[in-house]
């Protein structure tokens, strides 16, 4: 394994063991997490692969393949910088519950694809926790494990994300989604599998990233608490007649509003739909989610848009953008005999605008975090 190879070339003798935890893509459920709401993400087939060996001093020694020739030494953890702030936020944050986690000698591997929007940051998190979990015996779950990984980022990195992406990382299952709860933390894997229907779940990669991304999440979500609090609710999950709401509220709070509560019916009706067997009867709950975010949330972009409408147009079932939005993916549901011309399709908008050629891959659901060596 390369990341081994990598571990005794830079660090030296041999690793204790080597972990993955996956990316994710999020089938429907956007700007939901944060609310107490309902998500249906599954974890990709790429993510991050790390090599790690206890140390018995507090010492974290990084090595990434993605980043080579930066050997990060930390012997203080706030001092963490760039790509290394992931990893130690999770020890950071093992460490200030009381866990007895002392220092690591780490090799990182990634494939998620770059700019994609598909949770790399979760990945590396999520495959540093359940490494310290088992070699320090820690005994802690998936769901532990995601919640570790959703503090290290939150208050360590200080992104406030919810905690969709890391759950999962931690809880995927093959062929199957995974319904997350948000309030209760219940989850339930859902299958799905469109090739047993002759479609396929495509991710287009937008290949941009605006940099407007990571303010705008923090104020969307303050949107959100702002509106939850003028209802007099504990969360925008909590809005059952949303007439009534819309009626309290003006402005933003009332667009994000409405966006919230429809999305997380759109994840229930979903969620009915696979049961049923009718895969591709999805494809119009992917467009509604899509609209919503667009002009609701407003959190799609020219790139995303066009996307989503050039796969229509070229007969995909359904698309919409994917992820925190403002760049990253859009997914797209596709017959196999229409695959193509529906690559074709988004292509040609894009030339057409003078954008470089977004990138395409096939998602099928894959397991979540485990130990591999
Ligand atoms: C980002 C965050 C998630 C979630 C999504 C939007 O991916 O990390 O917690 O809020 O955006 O659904």
């Amino acid at each position: 394994m390369r990341v081994v190879d990598a571990f005794r070339e830079n660090l030296g003798g041999e690793p204790a063991g080597v972990w993955h935890a996956p990316g994710r893509v999020n089938l429907i459920g956007e700007h939901t997490d944060y609310n107490d709401g309902f998500v249906l993400p599954f974890a990709v087939p790429w993510g991050v692969t790390a090599a790690v060996r206890p140390r018995e001093d507090d010492t974290i020694r990084l090595v990434s393949l993605q980043a080579p020739g930066r050997q990060q030494v930390i012997e203080e953890i706030d001092r963490a910088e760039g790509w290394a702030r992931y990893p130690a936020g999770v020890f950071w944050a093992m460490r200030g519950d009381g866990l007895p986690v002392r220092g690591a000698d780490i090799v990182i591997d990634g494939d998620v694809p770059q700019g994609a929007g598909l949770s790399s940051s979760a990945a590396l998190e999520v495959a540093v926790a359940i490494a310290l979990n088992d070699l320090y015996g820690l005994g802690l779950g998936g769901l532990e494990l995601a919640k570790i990984s959703q503090r290290a980022e939150n208050d360590f990195v200080g992104m406030p994300c919810g905690i969709m992406d890391q759950a999962a990382s931690a809880l995927g299952r093959e062929g199957h989604a995974l319904f997350l709860d948000c309030r209760s933390l219940g989850s339930r894997a859902v299958p799905f599998d469109p090739s047993a229907y002759g479609m396929r779940l495509l991710i287009i990669n937008t290949g941009v990233h605006h940099e407007l991304a990571d303010g705008q999440y923090a104020r969307r979500r303050q949107d959100c608490e702002n509106a939850a609090k003028r209802l007099g609710v504990a969360a925008l999950r909590d809005v059952t007649d949303l007439a009534a709401a819309l009626q309290q509220l003006t402005g933003d709070e009332r667009k994000r509003t409405q966006h919230v509560v429809t999305e997380n019916h759109r994840v229930e009706a979903l969620i009915g739909l696979l049961r049923a067997g009718a895969v591709q009867e999805i494809g119009a709950l992917l467009i509604a989610s899509h609209l919503s975010l667009r002009d609701q949330f407003e959190v799609s972009c020219p790139e995303l848009d066009i996307a989503v409408e050039a796969a229509v147009k070229g007969g995909a079932r359904g698309a919409r953008m994917t992820g925190g939005g403002f760049g990253g993916s859009a997914i797209a549901l596709v017959a196999e005999d229409k695959a193509d011309k529906v690559q074709e399709q988004v292509r040609l908008a894009y030339r057409e605008r003078g954008w470089a050629d977004p990138t395409f891959f096939t998602a099928t659901p894959a397991a979540g975090a485990r130990r591999l060596a």
